[in-house]
């Protein structure tokens, strides 16, 4: 028996077994499909044609994007347009070698526009069932819009309660600045005696008081984003000391202009300080690339190696709401992967 010979690393990131925690479904809509569903449902869209929508995707902050992304979503109106993104993003997940992608929808967005509830969870809920067929675990996570009110948050969760069995926790997501965590204080508080997984995003445009506030007030699970929390010593010890996980979503930072060039992105800082930090695509459509795109670019930009590859896929497992032989599992593959089994 010879060893394996040792593989050049785009091909081993790209390999590599792993978890995606940070993937908003709508932002998962390529153009082409949000063109086909526009005509399917005789949705008028703002742009003549595929390369014209892809030529607006120059954004020059969070709300630039989110202001396309929600117009965007106007062509999903039935279950089966639910599904049909949900399952293009998973089997694109699955060749990526995702073994379990926890996706995040954003229910008001469609409730909104008179979509019921049970039209967005069904469409989604099915794809991700089928989505055991391809070797990938994927479960739902409700997202409230931040933007909107704490009422609106409660309505949304009503709707949504008889549903309870089909999404595993909730989190907090749109435009971060003016909209801090503690907001949605009493919503979360309800999600959390409902027994719900707990997530929000803060500290990607917001400043490290709102990842605080997400932990003590909130009393998140994981944080989404993070990034800022680098600028306040304390933040980086607590959230190292409690091991609470960074989904951090690198081409993002970059097509949003969080950070200004990718060799500039903090991802490496988080882990030498001994975060949790995990890799994950944000909105694969609008941002350039999925979940191995950014472990691709992001390495080569800023020169991460081998172990940093072990430690980054090791952390979306642990990171992850698998039950833990679940976990063990996914663990075992990835040792598997890297020869050290
Ligand atoms: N931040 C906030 N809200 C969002 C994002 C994001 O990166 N993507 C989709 N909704
Ligand atoms: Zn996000």
């Amino acid at each position: 028996m010879h060893p394996a010979p040792p593989r050049p690393l785009p091909a081993l990131l790209a390999a590599m077994p792993k978890a995606e925690l940070h993937i908003h479904i709508e932002g998962s809509l390529e153009p082409e499909l949000m063109f086909r569903l526009a005509q399917r449902n005789g949705v008028r869209l703002p742009y003549a044609s595929v390369e014209d929508l892809r030529k607006a995707y120059a954004f020059s902050n969070l709300q630039s994007f989110l202001d396309i992304y929600y117009a965007g979503a106007s062509v999903l109106v039935k279950e089966e347009d639910f599904y049909d993104m949900a399952w293009a993003y998973l089997q694109r997940a699955r060749h990526d070698n995702v073994l379990r992608a926890e996706i995040f929808f954003d229910p008001q967005t469609h409730t909104a526009r008179g979509v019921a509830m049970e039209t967005v969870i069904g469409g989604l809920y099915r794809a991700c069932q089928d989505a055991h067929n391809l070797g990938l675990d994927a479960e739902l996570i409700l997202c409230f819009l931040r933007h909107l009110s704490e009422e609106d948050a409660f309505d949304t969760l009503e709707q949504a309660l008889p549903f309870r069995d089909r999404f595993i926790g909730v989190g907090l997501d749109s435009s971060e600045v003016g909209h801090p965590p503690e907001k949605f204080a009493r919503v979360f508080a309800r999600c959390r005696q409902l027994g719900l997984h707990l997530v929000a995003h803060a500290g990607e445009e917001g400043p490290p008081e709102y990842v605080w506030s997400a932990l003590d007030v909130l009393k998140v699970e994981r944080v989404d984003h993070g990034v800022q929390s680098a600028k306040d010593p304390a933040l980086m010890k607590r959230l190292a000391q409690d091991r609470i996980p960074l989904t951090v979503c690198p081409l993002s930072n970059l097509k949003l202009r969080v950070v200004p060039t990718l060799e500039q992105h903090n991802l490496r800082a988080l882990l030498d300080a001994g975060l949790v930090a995990t890799v994950n695509s944000d909105d694969p459509a609008y941002f350039g690339g999925y979940i191995n795109a950014n472990f691709l670019q992001t390495f080569a930009a800023t020169g991460l190696d081998v172990r940093h590859a072990y430690l980054l896929a090791r952390n979306s497992f642990e990171a992850s709401f698998a039950e833990p032989s679940a976990k063990q599992r996914y663990i075992e593959r990835l040792d598997v992967e890297f020869n050290t089994a």
